[in-house]
């Protein structure tokens, strides 16, 4: 699915708390239907460049959920504020508009498109980089793919999307505080699930903070477990245009993360660079 060229203004229809971080929702009467794991480049039409006090791009951020609305598709985003790009998204209200270029980037894939005897989903998420997985959840529920969704989160303050993005399904927590499920890292959970024999034939998807992303990567790695990563880089203009978001492939070269990504096969990476 092409993204029409150019950016487009969108109304804001919803903005509400979401544990710590925020949902809200766009009307989108020009695009087509996101994928999972495709992202958007966003600035808010008023008081962008004076937010925060320094001008800046527009901000890539994934889509966790989409459906139809009156006259387009409601896109909906799970944002944290972190700096003046993220804050300014997280204080939109209601009626305003949105510049919108997307969706943009590649979207996961089937579970037997990565792997031929694939028969499930195990969804691995932490902190904000659960958002693309809620839409991952909901679009293989609808075609009879098992799914297992394993959470983490640093904190309470640091954590959104279980009683709205993923209310309607199982979820396997973790918390490094304890507040909520298993009192460690959801890498924990998913070594747990991968030592057992019925994990062998899933394919693992993730999104998180790098450092989980590698973890994920190698364990998958080590268990003969296909995955696949969705990756993150800051990014200028979010089209393949300013080599921005470049990160090195294994053989030699780069990739480009906005075109050639976000989603990226484990075994197309030889180490998840983190601090
Ligand atoms: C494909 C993609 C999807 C994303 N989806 C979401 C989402 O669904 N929800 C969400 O809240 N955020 C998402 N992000 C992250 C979001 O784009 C950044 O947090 C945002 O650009 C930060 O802008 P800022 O002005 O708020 O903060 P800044 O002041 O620009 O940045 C704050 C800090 O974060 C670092 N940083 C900024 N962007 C990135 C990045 N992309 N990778 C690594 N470090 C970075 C900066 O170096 C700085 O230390 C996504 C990023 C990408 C590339
Ligand atoms: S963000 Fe410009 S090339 Fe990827």
């Amino acid at each position: 699915m092409t993204a029409p060229f150019g950016r487009r203004l969108c109304e804001v229809s919803e903005n509400r708390a979401s544990g710590g971080y925020r949902v809200f929702s766009l009307i989108d009467r020009e695009g087509p239907e996101p994928e999972p794991g495709q992202f958007y480049m966003l600035a808010a039409e008023h008081g962008w460049e004076q937010w925060g006090g320094r001008a800046f791009l527009p901000r890539a951020i994934s889509v966790a959920e989409t459906g139809p609305a009156a006259g387009g598709v409601r896109l909906d985003f799970l944002v944290e504020g972190i700096g003046p790009g993220t804050d300014r998204l997280c204080a939109l209200e209601v009626g305003e508009g949105v510049w919108v270029n997307g969706p943009l980037g590649n979207a996961f894939s089937a579970p037997r498109e990565v792997s031929p005897g694939a028969a499930g989903a195990i969804l691995v998420g932490g902190g904000i980089g659960v958002a693309p997985l809620a839409l991952l959840r909901r679009r293989f529920g609808e075609r009879n793919v098992p799914v297992r969704v394993l959470l983490g989160f640093r904190d309470e303050t640091h954590s959104g999307g279980l009683d709205d993005l993923f209310a309607c399904c199982e979820v396997r927590l973790a918390s490094e505080d304890g507040h909520s499920g298993h009192r460690g890292y959801v890498t924990d959970l998913l070594a747990a699930m991968l030592a057992g024999d019925d994990a062998a034939s899933a394919v693992v998807y993730s999104c998180g903070p790098p450092a989980m992303l590698e973890a994920v990567r190698s364990l998958c790695a080590a268990h003969g477990v296909a995955c696949e990563l969705a990756l993150e880089s800051p990014m200028a203009c979010g089209f393949g245009a300013c080599f921005g978001c470049a990160v090195p492939k294994p053989d030699g070269g780069y990739l480009r993360l906005c075109v050639d990504g976000p989603v990226l096969r484990g075994d197309r990476i030889a180490e998840v660079a983190h601090a």
